[in-house]
């Protein structure tokens, strides 16, 4: 990033950067969970909550890559390990239930990410609102994106 670019973020660096790599991890491990489950599930409702989980799988990446390029941007390190990710996540990982017609579960467990990533972009947006203005409208967008994915995510629920 320029010289401007960092002045302008009264923020600590290495405070942003954790946030940002916190956020990352969890989206990557998002993407992989939808990505996942939706190549596992079974059964004749399967079919639209494949599509589902598989769409929203690629915006978790488009998530991961905005968080990822502000790291890159102000100086810090992408997460160079898989295993590395779990360790630097908030909101964790869960995997698909062992019964792939279990669709219920797999909803449940996509709530669970989701209304995860709003407590902490929620809690991110607000930090940064004064400190780093590009940090603070990334959160902010991320935020919509879950919220708008928390409501689909019900709609389907209250269908199943
Ligand atoms: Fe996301
Ligand atoms: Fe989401």
């Amino acid at each position: 990033m320029g010289k401007q670019g960092k002045e302008i973020v009264k923020a600590d660096l290495k405070e942003v950067i954790g946030d940002l790599t916190k956020a990352y991890s969890d989206e990557l491990l998002a993407h992989y969970q939808y990505w996942l489950a939706a190549k596992w599930i079974k059964g004749i409702d399967a079919d639209t909550l494949k599509n589902v989980l598989e769409k929203q799988s690629m915006d978790e990446l488009g998530h991961a890559e905005k968080l990822g390029e502000r790291i890159l941007q102000l100086g810090g390190e992408l997460v160079m390990h898989p295993s590395q990710l779990l360790e630097k996540c908030g909101c964790g990982y869960k995997q698909p239930p062992s019964d792939p017609t279990d669709l219920k579960q797999v909803i449940i467990d996509v709530l669970d990410a989701e209304a995860c990533a709003i407590r902490f972009y929620s809690k991110m947006a607000e930090k940064y609102r004064s400190t780093d203005l590009v940090t603070h409208e990334i959160f902010e967008d991320l935020l919509k994106d879950e919220v708008s994915d928390e409501e689909e995510w019900e709609r389907f629920l209250a269908k199943l």
